[in-house]
């Protein structure tokens, strides 16, 4: 069969679509397309009837992800009565998520297969079985008997790029009192160390020069493993490994974010200088609601040893308006910490009730046109520091690894410095996975725009 997999979500999902891709491959499918994230396809759905098989690897985290994922069952049920022989899978987080699966099979009919996030290695043979028998195949395994995230050696089908995706752990213990992860993902596992270093040296030698460590928590990394490593005893041995020249990870904890991790980036050769910390709220009353397990105070401090030990750090981060509970003075702190802070950018998120998690039944729920006004100001506030950060680092000489031609300009090639920020450069020879210095000559919100260095040698004589 030709298959396409659409990914929702995280880079967790992304990765967990890479080796989705790969098992298939494995059984002898092949890629219809490449592993387009889910935009791709809506702008481009001829990419569609390519595909014998459309997977789609589903995010729950907020309502909006779930109905998008809806919208999309529902366009593909079209595509099914056009063509009866195309086959449909869905799985990932959502069909983990309550009574979604059930309903998913319910009200989807032209759905195939369902699988959940414990059981993506047998995506194949469920795939095989509803194929051979002309039935539809529902499997979704509760999350303690797992064998997903199991260490032996994947088989994947990774994006092409300069950045592979490298998972050192799954699930999360946290239990943020808004959040689904540790219901749909299961219990902190940490990956063997090997296997992860395996993986890092195989990802080097298909060409990929940057990692990225992937978890939901991955100062966490290591509870529970035999030889008693830490997340920054991991990224001292992935820095051994010759060939990778940067290395990012995704995404950390403010509350047990240990100098040893942030040292890593002030000592390490490959470590990159870009820190995202979700902080959520800016006030302790919200915090605490959220059981997040540290204070403004404690937020603030951490930043401050980041940027005393690691000078010209980036901290991003993510923000969430209109928790319950959140008052009109909850909300004001969380827009001061933003101008106190001053981060580099943030992703920002109103508010989604999740059932079955703590928040959905807690007092005094914010409506959600009110959560869609604390956004639109907080985004507000962020922007145009945001702006000035980058303003900042005009004619400054800043190192890029080069990802390829911009995908607006022609003749503009797009690269990121170590501190995580996207550069334009135009009239640059530089090819995909370079290291170049250039010189920044502009800077906007999200982007900065810089010319190559010409080094004398260059120069015409
Ligand atoms: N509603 C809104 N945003 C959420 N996030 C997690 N759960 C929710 C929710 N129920 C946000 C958090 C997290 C990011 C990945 O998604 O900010 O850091
Ligand atoms: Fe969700 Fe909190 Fe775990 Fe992050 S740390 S995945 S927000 S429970």
């Amino acid at each position: 069969m030709r298959f396409t997999v659409i990914t929702y979500g995280c880079q967790m999902n992304e990765r967990d679509s890479e080796v989705i891709g790969g098992l298939m491959m494995e059984a002898g499918h092949t890629p219809s397309v490449g592993l387009e994230d889910a935009d791709a396809v809506i702008v481009n759905t001829d990419l569609l009837a390519e595909a014998d098989l459309v997977i789609l690897n589903t995010c729950c985290v907020r309502a909006t992800a779930e109905n998008r994922i809806l919208g999309r069952l529902g366009e593909l049920k079209r595509l099914k009565k056009r063509n009866p022989s195309v086959m449909i899978a869905v799985g990932g987080c959502m069909t983990q998520y309550g009574e979604a699966a059930s309903r998913i099979a319910k009200c989807f009919p032209h759905v195939d297969v369902v699988f959940g996030t414990h059981n993506m290695h047998e995506v194949p043979r469920m795939l095989e079985t509803a194929a051979v028998h002309r039935r539809r195949v529902i499997a979704v395994p509760a999350g303690d008997a797992s064998e997903w995230g199991c260490d032996h050696p994947v088989p994947s089908m990774r994006m092409p790029g300069v950045t592979a995706l490298v998972t050192v752990m799954y699930g999360c213990d946290n239990f943020c009192s808004y959040c689904v992860v540790p219901y749909v993902r299961g219990r902190e596992r940490s990956r063997d160390p090997n296997a992860i270093l395996d993986e890092v040296r195989e990802a080097v030698r298909s060409g990929y020069r940057e990692v990225m460590l992937l978890g939901q928590n991955v100062n966490a990394y290591g509870k529970g493993l035999a030889d008693g490593i830490d997340f920054a005893g991991l990224l001292g041995l992935v820095d051994d490994v010759p060939g990778v020249e940067r290395i990012r990870y995704m995404t950390s904890h403010p509350r047990d974010f240990t100098d040893r991790i942030i040292r890593a980036a002030a000592e390490s050769r490959h470590v990159c200088e870009h820190f995202h910390l979700p902080v959520q709220a800016g006030s302790d009353r919200v915090l605490r609601l959220m059981r997040r397990g540290y204070t403004r105070a404690q937020y603030m401090d951490l930043v401050a040893r980041i940027r005393e030990i690691v000078p010209g750090a980036s901290v991003t981060t993510d923000i969430m308006v209109g928790f319950p509970g959140e008052s009109e003075r909850d909300f004001e702190d969380t827009l001061d910490l933003v101008r106190v802070v001053r981060f580099d950018m943030a992703y920002t998120f109103a508010y989604s009730p999740r059932k079955g998690t703590a928040a959905e039944g807690m007092p005094d729920q914010v409506p959600p046109e009110e959560r869609r006004r604390r956004l639109s100001a907080l985004v507000s506030e962020i922007n145009p520091i945001a702006l000035a950060k980058n303003r900042e680092l005009v004619g400054h000489t800043v190192e890029i690894l080069v990802e390829g031609p911009s995908r607006k300009d022609a003749g503009v090639i797009a690269g990121r410095t170590r501190t995580n920020k996207v550069v334009l450069v135009r009239s640059c020879a530089a090819t995909p996975g370079e290291l170049v210095n250039v010189r920044v000559s502009g800077a906007r919100t999200w982007t900065l725009e810089a010319e190559p260095i010409v080094s004398p040698r260059d120069m015409p004589s």
